[in-house]
């Protein structure tokens, strides 16, 4: 495994595991199977409502706390500095650890700059290792860069080949934040594990579609957190580290891109009403993307 050293001195490993809309049923399983294949990250979040199942495999698991590194996220409802604290708290609680090591924005939306001062606060106490934003636009990272005190480690946004957010990712690196992936797979949309430019590419290296788009991430310097729920695909996602792309398959690669999310659309004002319409405590629907 790669690690990245964030912009305090942090080890984050390169590629982990993503936990977003595999049920709670499911989770705890399929979690033991990523540390059994050898991840070490693992991506959640209060809103994929999965976090004490992830907690009850890190235990059953039985590797030692310093080897694992933990991501979840504080959702809109709970923006705000008061709320922000009590959510971690829960957070903490629901994964029966004492610390997290990577605490996010999960969207740029509701008070949160009162949330940022909370994370600044536990950071400061040492109950986070690391803290940072998802989704932010390149202005809304630099207002909110000029307007702490401790600087955003990472920004976890949507990449992938049909939505290559280069600009942005450069910006971040000036700034030393760490851009990482959120979809690196595009969710399997689009056809992406048909697609004939990266089936050539995979041929040529005798890899699969998903290790090409994971490798042509890593080599950008993009942390990439890809969920499935098959063993056999962790494996495979894991096994990325034995080739390199060339300058041909970077080329090819580009021309993928469309230039907008068909995921998302965070220009939209619509996905600012439906994302702060999306309530965690009151358990209404889980169906909204998030
Ligand atoms: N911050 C945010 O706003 C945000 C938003 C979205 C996601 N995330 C995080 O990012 C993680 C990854 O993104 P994502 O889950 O949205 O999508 P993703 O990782 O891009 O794609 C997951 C899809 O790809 C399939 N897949 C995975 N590996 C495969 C392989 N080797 N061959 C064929 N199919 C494969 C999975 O199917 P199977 O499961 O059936 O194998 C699933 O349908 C999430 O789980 C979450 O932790 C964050």
């Amino acid at each position: 495994m790669k690690y990245k050293k964030l912009n305090n001195g942090v080890n984050m490993p390169m590629l982990g595991f993503g936990t977003f809309q595999i049920p709670a049923s499911q989770t705890k399983a399929c979690v033991l199977d990523a540390l059994q294949a050898g991840y070490r990250l693992i991506d959640t979040a209060s809103a994929y409502f999965n976090e004490k199942e992830i907690g009850e495999a890190l235990k059953e698991s039985g590797i030692p706390r310093k080897d694992f590194f933990i991501t979840t996220k504080v959702w809109i409802q709970d923006a705000g500095y008061e709320k922000t604290l009590k959510a971690f708290q829960t957070s903490l609680n629901q994964l029966g650890l004492d610390y997290i090591d990577l605490y996010l924005i999960h969207q740029p939306y509701g008070d949160y700059y009162g949330s940022y001062k909370a994370m600044e606060e536990l950071y400061r106490k040492g109950k986070i290792r690391a803290i940072g934003v998802c989704n932010f636009s390149p202005e809304r990272f630099v207002d909110l860069y000029m307007n702490c005190t401790i600087k955003p480690m990472i920004n976890q946004i949507e990449y992938h080949p049909f939505f290559q957010q280069k600009d942005a990712h450069h910006l971040f690196q000036q700034y030393h934040c760490q851009t990482q992936a959120w979809g690196p797979l595009n969710e399997g949309q689009r056809q992406i594990f048909n697609h004939p430019i990266l089936k050539d590419i995979a041929k040529k290296h005798h890899k699969t579609i998903a290790q090409i788009v994971l490798r042509w991430q890593i080599e950008q310097d993009i942390i990439v957190i890809p969920k499935t729920v098959h063993q056999e695909r962790m494996i495979e996602n894991m096994n990325i580290w034995d080739f390199q792309l060339d300058q041909d398959d970077f080329q090819q690669i580009a021309k993928l891109n469309l230039g907008h999310s068909e995921i998302i659309d965070y220009q939209c004002y619509t996905t600012a009403k439906n994302l702060n319409k999306f309530k965690i405590h009151e358990n209404s629907t889980k169906e909204i993307r998030i």
